[in-house]
């Protein structure tokens, strides 16, 4: 472990940059604080979606390389008392296949103060977890859904598993985790043309529907900008259908855009319950949110991330494991986030994606 000038970390009293100001909280050198931390809990997966990974999958993570549990939840408490996080969002790969999800998700509910938590997952298995989830402390849930055609999920996902997130959807919903959010990417000749039906379907159960532009993070590195379905063509395309208003809501760091939605024809409000209903779109690539940007990452094998799109890492189970003080993590956590760059440069000339693919840093 380095510092950006290449000096030796040293034990007891981390080296650090003499401009980042005494402030415990993870700062960067333009002024943003990170207050949400997005924890990869495995790289591996029981989908293979065309735009994340080969069908055959990738070589995971050996189980020793990945945090136990103890030391997981060793660096979530840090987080959450050292550095100010109040938000914790498990991923993975597939989180639901990380054994002792449970347990490491009600120790970090136990922490005060007690940070948000939410877990995005691709549904498998859900309809089976989600009571022991809520009860585990989760308080909201993503769910990866590109289509409602079982032919299409099947070719998108290499799977024929759509019934099962479907029933994962339900189940979220009944055990009470609130909203129940659904991510889509649109792919170009894929499923661009159901933006509208999935809309449709989102707001007749009540879900949260969020399109999110497709990213350079695929482990082919087949993704190319001419292709990319953008935010203003998933606009277009739910516009045929609906009406839709932007939100005057404060977005803080959340990088959708959220448009109140009705319905074309009708010409009325689609109230759901509680407020009126919404869409999401994630511009990450054409909208960049990053001035905004409120995240850490954390990867299986403890590298803090200070960006999806950050091509170095900071290893902390290293430390952990060389038996480092908590401050001490603290303070290599502080440090790692001073240098976090202005933006992910998708439009830089020079842009390099990432060597970790998707799937092993988390969404
Ligand atoms: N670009 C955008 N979103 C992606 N996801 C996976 N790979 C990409 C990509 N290259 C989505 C998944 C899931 C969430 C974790 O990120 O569909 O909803
Ligand atoms: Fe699995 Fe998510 Fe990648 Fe699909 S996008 S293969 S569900 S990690």
């Amino acid at each position: 472990m380095t510092t950006e000038l290449g000096l030796p970390t040293l034990r007891g009293g981390p080296s650090r940059d003499p401009a980042r100001p005494d402030d415990p909280r993870l700062v960067d050198g333009f002024g943003r604080v990170a207050t949400d931390l997005r924890i990869s809990l495995t790289d591996r997966c029981n989908l293979r979606c065309t735009y994340c990974m080969p069908a055959e999958g990738l070589d995971w993570m050996p189980r020793d390389e990945q945090l136990t549990d103890d030391e997981l939840n060793r660096l979530i408490a840090v987080a959450v008392r050292e550095l100010g996080i109040d938000e914790l969002r498990f991923t993975g790969g597939e989180p639901l296949l990380r054994k002792g999800l449970e347990g490491v998700l009600s120790t970090a509910a136990a922490l005060r103060p007690r940070p948000d938590m939410s877990l995005t997952t691709n549904g498998i298995g859900l309809a089976r977890r989600a009571e022991a989830l809520a009860a585990a402390g989760v308080n909201r849930l993503n769910v990866s859904l590109d289509t409602l055609r079982p032919e299409r999920f099947a070719e998108i996902t290499r799977r024929d598993r759509l019934s099962d997130v479907l029933d994962g959807l339900a189940a979220a919903r009944d055990a009470g985790l609130s909203p129940v959010k659904i991510n889509t990417v649109l792919l170009r000749g894929v499923n661009d043309d159901e933006a509208a039906d999935l809309l449709d379907f989102a707001l007749a159960h009540g879900y949260e529907l969020r399109f999110i532009e497709q990213m350079p993070l695929d482990a082919q590195h087949g993704w190319r900008r001419s292709e990319m379905i953008t935010a203003d063509e998933i606009l277009a395309r739910l516009e045929e259908r609906f009406v839709l208003t932007a939100s005057d809501e404060d977005r803080g760091g959340a990088p959708a855009e959220k448009f109140v939605v009705e319905r074309r024809l009708a010409g009325t409000s689609i109230g759901a319950a509680g407020g009126p209903a919404t869409v999401g779109v994630i511009g990450s690539v054409t909208r960049p949110f990053c001035g905004a940007c409120d995240r850490t990452r954390l990867t299986a094998d403890g590298q803090v991330r200070t960006c999806l799109f950050a091509t170095g890492e900071t290893d902390l189970r290293a430390l952990v494991r060389g038996g480092a003080t908590d401050t001490e993590i603290a303070d290599v956590w502080r440090d790692a986030m001073w240098g976090k760059k202005a933006g992910h440069g998708i439009d830089d000339p020079g842009f390099l994606q990432p060597a970790r693919p998707m799937s092993a840093i988390g969404g």
